[in-house]
């Protein structure tokens, strides 16, 4: 799966902003149709975004579109003019406000439908469900399962504080008075297990206060030690930091690689085939192959070179 490291928001009604989107480096764009757009803008940006995803200045991004949720009575007409207008330049559909696995299969239902009449490969278009309300999260099993398509499980810090009634405004930061944990363990804990289990990317969403990079940075730090692969960014100055946050640190990327040569070497006829040995003063085994594995896989994935190369012990050298 292509990594979602940095995933840019970008308001469909705005064709400047689809603009400068174009040549930033993120790992995906997604085009809102919903929470960034007035309601009386939403017919004309689903024809902005249209246009904007047939223009040929896009790089390597993954391009999404957020549609409305179900709940809304615009929700079929954004996924048709899209779809009809843009399918085969779009990677996947946000689905926001997801509360069951139904909503998710209507979604299915419906691009397969579009897929075959407008002559699209079926099954192409990815959906990645949004979790933003206590409803989503205790159904989160059977969204995340409800359709091959699914690729990534995306968490909407704002809507579920709403939806919670947490006692806050300030998304992205501890609820005030909450002095003895992390109040958003749980959620994004949920999220998280949700998407391994399934083979799915776990994407945390927005740090709202744009200028404070140092806040974004520790925001964004928490969910990548956890194990999230990416962050949604609001602002060109979050970019470079979800990137790098969302990346393996060189030393571990290197580390990484290291281990699995070693491991296959020693594990080799040649190398002794050997279950656990030891690196340098580490004790290396299969556990320690799979864990290094994740982070080399991460790294390729973000393109990363290593800086050091293993060399197999010469005979009598151990
Ligand atoms: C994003 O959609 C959020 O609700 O935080
Ligand atoms: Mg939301």
């Amino acid at each position: 799966m292509k990594p979602r490291r940095s995933v840019l928001a970008v308001p469909g009604s705005s064709q400047k902003m689809i603009h400068k989107a174009m040549g930033l480096p993120v790992d995906e764009v997604f085009l809102d149709l919903e929470d960034a757009v007035a309601p009386e803008a939403k017919v004309s940006a689903r024809a902005n975004i249209v246009a904007a995803l047939h223009e040929p200045g896009w790089g390597e991004q993954l391009r999404v579109v957020r549609v409305n949720d179900w709940t809304t009575e615009w929700t079929y007409a954004d996924v048709i003019t899209v779809v009809e207008g843009a399918g085969r330049e779009l990677d996947a559909i946000l689905l926001p406000k997801v509360t069951d696995a139904g909503q998710v299969r209507a979604l299915d239902l419906l691009l397969t439908q579009l897929e075959k009449v407008c002559g699209l490969e079926v099954g192409r278009i990815g959906i990645e469900p949004q979790l933003e309300n206590a409803m989503g999260l205790r159904n989160i099993d059977e969204i995340a399962t409800a359709s091959p398509r699914v690729q990534a499980l995306v968490f909407g810090p704002a809507d579920f504080m709403a939806s919670l009634n947490m006692r806050t405004l300030v998304v992205g930061e501890q609820p005030p008075g909450y002095d003895t944990g992390d109040a958003y363990h749980h959620v994004l804990m949920t999220i998280l297990l949700t998407a391994r289990a399934h083979g799915l990317q776990a994407i945390d969403g927005p740090y709202l206060q744009v200028r404070d990079v140092d806040g974004f940075r520790r925001a964004a730090a928490r969910t990548a030690a956890l194990g999230f692969d990416g962050k949604w960014v609001l602002h060109p100055d979050q970019i470079d930091a979800a990137n790098e946050i969302f990346s393996p640190r060189q030393e571990d990327y290197d580390r990484a690689e290291l281990i699995l040569e070693a491991y296959a070497f020693h594990t080799s006829t040649a190398g002794g085939a050997r279950g656990a040995v030891m690196l340098g003063n580490e004790m290396i085994d299969e556990a320690s192959a799979k864990m290094a594995q994740v982070i080399a896989e991460k790294g390729r994935a973000a393109g990363m070179s290593r800086t050091t190369r293993f060399t197999p012990p010469q005979p009598g050298q151990e």
